[in-house]
């Protein structure tokens, strides 16, 4: 399906309001992510170190920078969907990502509880802009990284 120049629009509308905020907004995308789906928590590794629990969550320097990349990606992806049709992250770094996710265990629920998160945080972040236009959107430019993610992920499996 392709990604229209519409909807390229409205994903870097709502990235341009959001950018000022982003590293908290991001933040609160994690942090939903660990109340839709607790089980997630123990697959960061730097979550299962020793006293890792005691440690509250939004100090964690390495999830806040995993939610930052997610909520970029997603972004980037959406101008690369709009100008070639196709999710273009450099090859090595795909075929990285893949690896990465498969060893840490992530399946293919894990990328729904994600895409729900991010969507109810952006809702949350931009209310006044939010329309099902818009959700369309950055529904479509995450589903196409994260298949391109998953593609990967079978390869390296
Ligand atoms: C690591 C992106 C979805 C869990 C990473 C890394 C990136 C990334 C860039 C850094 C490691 C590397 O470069 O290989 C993304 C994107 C996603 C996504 C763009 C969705 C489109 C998920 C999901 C989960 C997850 C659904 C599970 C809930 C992890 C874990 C690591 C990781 C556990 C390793 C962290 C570490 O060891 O420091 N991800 N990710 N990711 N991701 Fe994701």
């Amino acid at each position: 399906m392709g990604f229209s120049e519409a909807q390229e629009e409205l994903v870097l509308r709502s990235w341009k309001a959001m950018k000022p905020d982003s590293e908290s907004i991001a933040l609160k995308f994690f942090l939903r992510i660990f109340e839709i789906a607790p089980a997630a928590k123990p697959m960061f590794p730097f979550l299962r170190e020793a006293g890792g629990d005691d440690v509250p969550l939004e100090t964690h320097p390495k999830l806040k920078a995993h939610a930052v990349t997610v909520f970029v990606m997603a972004c980037e992806s959406a101008t690369q969907l709009r100008k070639t049709g196709d999710v273009k992250v450099r090859e090595a770094s795909l075929r990285r990502l893949g690896a990465t996710h498969v060893k840490a265990g992530v399946a293919d629920a894990h990328f729904e509880v994600v895409k729900t998160a991010l969507l109810e945080t952006i809702e949350g972040a931009v209310p006044g802009m939010w329309t099902p236009e818009m959700k369309g959107a950055w529904e479509e430019a995450y589903d196409q990284l994260a298949a391109a993610i998953k593609d990967e992920m079978k390869l390296a499996a």
